[in-house]
């Protein structure tokens, strides 16, 4: 979604600003700007197009003072112009604001405004926001004053923050991230931690219905009916060097080849709170399981595996469909949010009902200073580190290695993964980039690939799919595979590919007679197996491992796949165009 990021300190603003975005685009990316402040005059420039090629062009970086404000916008009200880019401005231009949400009621606002003589410049729902702060300054309002109006009148989910022209800076959350940072020589607030890192390590995370407030006299944050808050500060442990690219030609790459870390750190994970977490899933009457995208599918192996291996059976309802569900839980029930970035808004409303039903809510989260990890009764780091790339890769593995880590726990010990073979069979999956390549040179053209498999390997084959068609814009599908002969044979044909998910587990005979099915009608196959068999056109060979581990073994080798197509088709993984890593919005 949108970025925020702003400072006012000592130092000259626009540099700092412009790393702080470059550092967020992942979040958004259509277009960019920044106001300063040099002379108690606001000055303000914006463009269409990435952090690098609009500073290029307007000398973003180049813009004088010591205090201002920087955005990345992922356009929802209005299209993609250079006017709709943030920051926005009231008539008398002695305000400029930046926003990340949605303002539900800026017609009616706007509206009234216009009514009231105000002029707008673009068709964004953000611009509401300058002209308010306007009228109230202009009614001899000040700012705290202002800040407790505006948030009476805004409806929806925002994050802003707005500069003045005296070198006041305020900011206001409700359902999205807006974070402190306090560095020796001034403020910053921002989206995101990685908007200020590289200067500062702590920083006051605000609540929902919180404001603060930067000026001469420091910081102050309130609540929205305006009385004082005292905040913790929290000093972030995340190393600056884990958000650089380093050796390698995209985030994307870089975050696959991690996984040889990742996914042991997390199955080995030593974390105190595993036995109490596992302890009240097993004590819990009911346990479901959320999540958005990648994270609904690690949710819907989780349901596999708690069930196979701890008799401990579950739904996993995915975050976007939670509200329709009713009746799921009550106050003896668990629900178990699963995510990257804690910040999704479906998720953060499937917990929210959760709460009001009184049931505990656990995580699994990879950014533990999120809303969801802070809102969570208990939470479970996957600790793998910033993840840049929009597709998630490490993230997702992580997650299902801590599941297995859970589940493990909660079976008795029945899992036991061996670490030298899981290391070993990693770097073997990892190192088979060469074959993906050509494989990926193949597939780089075709319209329609299907991803099959059974138990497990289902939601590997959805997983699958979502990377191709995130990184390279195909349509792909992934299926059960003992499904083809209800409805999806009728879809073969010499223009398909399939690839299938096909160790030699329990599901491997079932499997490989679906195979000798699609090639009757001429489709090609790419088989995912630690068996070859000649009826594969291509063959993808993972390690023989433990059952368990496959998920794991043939996920790497589609997210490879999906990455090196993107780079034959060449558009670029990192940043997928219309998607953004955070869904921030409904
Ligand atoms: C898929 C992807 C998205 C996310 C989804 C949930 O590659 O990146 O589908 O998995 O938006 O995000 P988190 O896990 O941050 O809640």
């Amino acid at each position: 979604m949108c970025s925020i990021i702003a400072y006012a300190g000592q130092r000259v603003a626009a540099p700092m600003l412009v790393q702080g975005l470059k550092r967020m685009e992942y979040r958004g990316y259509d277009s960019v700007g920044l106001a300063t402040i040099s002379n108690k005059h606001i000055l303000v420039k914006k463009g269409v197009g990435k952090v690098e090629e609009v500073n290029k062009s307007l000398g973003l970086e180049k813009m004088n003072g010591s205090v201002g404000i920087g955005h990345t916008r992922w356009a929802t009200h209005g299209g993609v112009t250079d006017t709709n880019a943030h920051p926005h401005q009231n008539c008398k231009n002695d305000i400029a604001i930046v926003h990340n949400g949605i303002i539900d009621n800026y017609s009616e606002l706007k509206k009234s405004l216009i009514a009231r003589g105000h002029k707008f410049r673009s068709e964004t729902d953000s611009e509401v926001i300058a002209h308010l702060l306007g009228d109230f300054l202009h009614k001899k309002y000040d700012i705290k004053k202002a800040m407790i109006n505006i948030t009476k009148k805004l409806k929806g989910t925002y994050a802003f923050v707005a500069v003045f022209d005296d070198g006041t800076v305020a900011g206001a959350r409700f359902d999205e991230p807006l974070i402190v940072g306090i560095s020796k020589d001034g403020y910053f607030v921002s989206s995101d931690v990685l908007g200020f890192i590289e200067h500062t390590d702590k920083a006051i995370f605000l609540d929902n219905d919180e404001f603060v407030i930067l000026n001469d006299n420091g910081h102050a944050i309130f609540n929205f009916d305006g009385s004082k808050v005292k905040k913790q500060v929290t000093q972030i442990a995340w190393e600056l060097a884990d958000a650089e690219k380093g050796r390698f030609a995209h985030y994307t790459l870089k975050e696959i080849n991690e996984q040889k870390h990742t996914i042991i750190n997390a199955l080995f994970s030593k974390d105190s709170k595993l036995d109490e977490f596992c302890d009240v899933v097993a004590g819990a009457k009911r346990v479901v399981l959320t999540g958005s995208g990648s994270s609904y599918n690690a949710a819907l192996i989780a349901k596999q595996l708690f069930s196979k291996y701890a008799g401990i059976h579950c739904e996993a309802v995915i975050s976007s469909e939670f509200q329709y569900a009713s009746g799921l839980l009550d106050k003896d029930s668990v629900l178990i949010a699963i995510s990257q970035s804690g910040e999704t808004a479906d998720l953060l409303q499937a917990v929210k009902i959760a709460k009001a039903s009184e049931a505990r809510i656990l995580s699994i989260v990879n950014t533990p200073t999120s809303s969801l990890a802070r809102t969570s009764d208990l939470f479970l780091g996957i600790n793998c580190g910033p993840e840049i790339g929009v597709a998630a890769t490490k993230s997702f593995t992580a997650q299902l290695a801590l599941i297995y880590r859970i589940t493990d726990i909660l079976s008795g010990q029945k899992l036991c993964p061996n670490k030298s073979d899981v290391e070993r069979a990693i770097g073997k999956v990892l190192n088979d980039t060469k074959n993906i390549a050509n494989i990926a040179e193949k597939i780089k053209y075709i319209g329609n690939i299907y991803i099959l498999g059974r138990g497990l390997h289902f939601p590997v084959a959805i997983e699958g799919a979502l990377k191709l068609k995130e990184l390279v814009y195909v349509h792909a599908e992934g299926l059960p595979a003992g499904e083809l002969k209800h409805g999806p044979l009728a879809l073969m044909d010499e223009n398909t590919t399939v690839i299938m998910l096909n160790p030699d587990d329990e599901t491997y005979s079932d499997t490989l007679s679906n195979v000798h099915e699609i090639k009757a009608r001429g489709a090609s196959v790419i088989g995912v197996s630690n068996v070859n068999s000649n009826k594969y056109d291509n063959w993808i060979k993972i390690p023989k491992a433990k059952d368990i581990l496959y998920p794991i073994l043939e996920v790497i080798p589609l997210q490879l796949l999906a990455y090196h197509t993107a780079l034959k088709r060449e558009s670029n993984p990192d940043y997928p165009r219309h998607l953004a890593k955070s869904v921030t919005v409904k």
